[in-house]
């Protein structure tokens, strides 16, 4: 089959890790007999830099017309000071509108080969750590209206969903779920939002039609604890924009392995946008220092939801598992001072690690 790809690079370490998940998504055409054809598009602080917006035109339409989106991160401090509706990161609320991908899958998951970086205590996580945070992606504050009154000293942002809005996403929380654990939980405010007891209204009227599915409704303060309390009793989490935002940095936080974690954003048809969720790391950006298997899991993702491959996308994931057991590292992983310096040639560079799964995939 062939498939078209629009990569947007981005800004920072963007460019460095797409190129090695284009390599990755190369080398299972080869093997599986697909080919991919890549079109790069600009979007971000190197939009604005080219073009004066954070997303032009061109970028989206050439998004449209593609199997799936690739992106890497975008922004930086170069770009801190524009005002909001410049900044580069409006291209992505231009993209997930555009796109019109109103659920956002955000795998969770601890690394067993990565374990000893996961924050929490070894007995809390002795199960594991594999949440899927489902967040609402074109609504609620993020989308609703916003201002300051004319005096500038009050101003206001809008939390409003429509039942249909809510309805399309907890579906895709109660199918994810299905295919997983089998528990889903609803997080909101409900003691207090109307919007939340409308998430509530909606989800118990579904919940009929997934009798194989537990479905559980917690409050998001009390989630944002039993995260790090006790993660395991999560197995789907579905959730508004906003809350979704906050909680899936706190779940990727406590995997441990921020540099591993994958995510998609998929509409009711259309192609799917899939991005690390890891930022631009400015810092580091062209040293070759980058971690780029958040990306290639991120082609996994891909491969799996947008292209209906889901034996390439095993494989992908199996080759970043075979390269972790042979005691590979980039630096975000390798652990402190004294781990590193005992990795030895094992810690190694952004190329370095695509070559790796590319040598892993084509040993499978
Ligand atoms: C994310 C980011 C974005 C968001 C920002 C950069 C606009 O935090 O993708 O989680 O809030 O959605
Ligand atoms: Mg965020």
């Amino acid at each position: 089959m062939n498939f078209k790809i629009t990569t947007i690079p981005g800004d920072g370490i963007g460019p460095d890790i797409v190129r090695e998940g284009c390599r990755v998504l190369e080398s299972i055409g080869k093997k599986f007999g697909h080919s991919f054809a890549f079109t790069e598009a600009k979007a971000g602080g190197c939009a604005i830099d080219a073009t004066g917006e954070p997303l032009p035109k061109a970028t989206l339409d050439a998004c449209l017309a593609a199997d799936a989106v690739l992106l890497g991160a975008v922004g930086g401090p170069k770009w801190d000071t524009l005002p909001g509706n410049l900044r580069p990161e409006r291209a992505l609320l231009g993209l997930r509108a555009g796109m019109k991908t109103f659920a956002n899958l955000r795998p969770a998951l601890m690394f067993p080969q990565l374990a000893a970086a996961c924050p929490l205590k070894p007995e809390i996580v002795a199960q594991g750590l594999d949440i899927l945070i489902v967040r609402e992606l074109t609504g609620g504050i993020y989308f609703g209206d916003r201002g300051r009154s004319a005096d500038g000293n009050s101003a206001w942002d809008t939390e409003t969903y429509s039942r249909q809005e809510i309805e399309r996403v907890v579906k895709i929380g109660f199918e994810s779920a299905q295919k997983r654990q089998k528990r889903l939980c609803v997080v909101d405010k409900a003691n207090i939002l109307e919007s939340s007891r409308l998430w509530r209204e909606v989800s118990e009227a579904m919940k009929a039609s997934y009798p194989d599915v537990a479905l559980s409704y917690m409050y998001v303060d009390n989630a944002a604890m039993q995260l790090v309390r006790n993660p395991a009793q999560f197995d789907v989490i579905v959730t508004s924009n906003m809350f979704g935002d906050i909680l899936s940095d706190e779940a990727s936080q406590i995997t441990g392995s921020i540099g591993m974690l994958a995510s998609a954003s998929l509409g009711e048809s259309g192609p799917g946008l899939y991005e690390p969720i890891h930022g631009s790391a400015p810092d580091i950006a062209g040293k070759d220092l980058a971690n780029p298997l958040a990306t290639i899991l991120t082609c996994a993702m891909m491969l799996r939801f947008s292209l209906g491959l889901s034996a390439e996308a095993d494989a992908v994931e199996k080759a970043v598992s075979s390269v972790l057991d042979g005691g590979w590292r980039t630096g975000d992983i390798a652990g402190g001072a004294q781990d590193r310096a005992a990795l030895g040639d094992k810690l190694v560079g952004t190329r370095k690690m695509g070559d790796l799964v590319v040598g892993a995939l084509e040993a499978l």
